[in-house]
C-alpha cells in the first residue's frame, strides 16, 4: 500500500486503530474481503486507476464479478459483541436439541430470539434441496437475495453454486443446502463469533435430523465452526475431516465459497478438485450400499 495512503479512511467501522486487537480484526476483516486475493488474471493497481472506494470496478471486470466486488466492498466488519450469553446459548442448546424434526427445529429457530438478527431481517431462511440426498452443503449466511426469498443460495453466489453441482452431476434435487446463520445479517456483514456461536447448536442439530453422508462447508465461515478451527480455508480445503455429530463420525470438506470465486476465478480449479473428490466418495458409498 503507498505510504500516502490514509489509514483512517481504511478502518472499518468499529475497529480503533492503535491496538493490538483493533490491528488484527482490521486485518481479518481485509482478508475476509479478499484482500490477498487476486481479482483478475493480470496484476492490477487498484490505487492508481482501479475501482474507487464506492466500489467502481474497472471495465475490463466481467458483469458478475463486478457485482461481487461491489458486495464485498459493501461488506462491514462483523459488529462487536460481548461475549456469547450463557443464557441464550443454553436456551439455543435446549430448543435444539428437543427438535425430533426438520420442521420442529425449523420452528425453534423461528421463535429463538437469543441474537437480534431476526429483527432485522425478513424471511428465515432454513434449508433448500432434498433432506434425503447424501450430500448436505453448508454456507454461511443468507444475502438480500435469500431474504426476500427464504431460500439459501439464490442469488449470485447461489447461480455460480449450481452451475458447480451440475459440473459434478448434482443438482438441488440431489443435495441438501443450508447456512450457519438463518437470518441475513444487516449489511451483508460477516456472522459475528456470538451469532455463528448460538446457531451451532441448531446446525449441528439439522445435520444430525438429516443424517448426511458427507457434508461439505462452503468458504471460511462455515468451515471454522463447523470444524472448529482458525486454519485458513486456503490451508484446509480439499482435506478429509470428520465431523462428530451426536456421537455420529461424517466425513466432511470444505472448500471455496462461490462468492470468493466471484472474486478470484483462479481458485475455481480447487473448487472443482474438491467436488471430483466429493463425488467420488459419494460414488463409493453408493457401491457400498448395493
Ligand atoms: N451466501 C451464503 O453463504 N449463503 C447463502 O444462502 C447465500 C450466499
Amino acid at each position: 500500500m503507498a505510504d500516502s495512503t490514509d489509514t483512517r479512511e481504511l478502518t472499518p467501522p468499529g475497529f480503533a486503530m492503535g491496538d493490538a486487537a483493533g490491528a488484527l480484526a482490521m486485518l481479518e476483516w481485509l482478508a475476509s474481503l479478499g484482500a490477498a486475493d487476486p481479482v483478475l488474471e493480470t496484476p492490477q493497481c487498484w490505487l492508481a486507476d482501479g475501482p474507487s472506494a464506492q466500489g467502481d470496478a474497472p471495465s475490463s471486470v466481467p458483469e458478475a464479478q463486478q457485482a461481487a466486488i461491489a458486495a464485498s466492498v459493501k461488506r462491514t466488519a462483523p459488529s462487536k459483541e460481548p461475549a456469547t450469553d450463557s443464557g441464550s446459548l443454553a436456551e439455543a442448546q435446549r430448543a435444539a436439541a428437543a427438535a425430533q424434526s426438520l420442521a420442529e427445529l425449523r420452528e425453534a429457530m423461528a421463535r429463538f430470539d437469543g441474537t437480534n438478527l431476526k429483527a432485522g431481517a425478513r424471511n428465515l431462511v432454513f434449508a433448500d434441496g432434498n433432506s434425503q440426498a447424501p450430500l448436505m452443503l453448508v454456507g454461511e449466511a443468507p444475502g438480500r437475495d435469500e431474504d426476500l426469498a427464504g431460500l439459501p443460495f439464490v442469488g449470485a453466489s447461489g447461480q455460480l453454486l449450481d452451475r458447480i453441482l451440475a459440473a459434478a452431476g448434482l443438482d438441488r434435487t440431489k443435495v441438501y443446502i443450508t447456512n450457519v446463520l438463518p437470518w441475513r445479517p444487516p449489511d451483508n456483514r460477516e456472522p459475528s463469533l456470538t451469532e455463528a456461536a448460538l446457531f451451532l447448536p441448531f446446525l449441528k442439530r439439522h445435520i444430525a435430523l438429516v443424517r448426511p453422508r458427507i457434508v461439505l462447508a462452503l468458504g471460511a465461515t462455515s468451515m471454522r465452526h463447523l470444524f472448529d478451527t482458525t486454519e485458513g480455508i486456503t490451508r484446509m480445503r480439499g482435506k478429509w475431516q470428520e465431523l462428530l455429530i451426536e456421537d455420529n463420525a461424517i466425513p466432511a470438506m470444505a472448500t471455496f465459497h462461490p462468492a470468493a470465486l466471484l472474486r478470484n476465478a483462479l481458485n475455481k480449479r480447487f473448487v472443482w478438485r474438491d467436488m471430483l473428490e466429493v463425488s467420488a466418495r459419494l460414488g463409493m458409498l453408493d457401491q457400498k450400499d448395493h
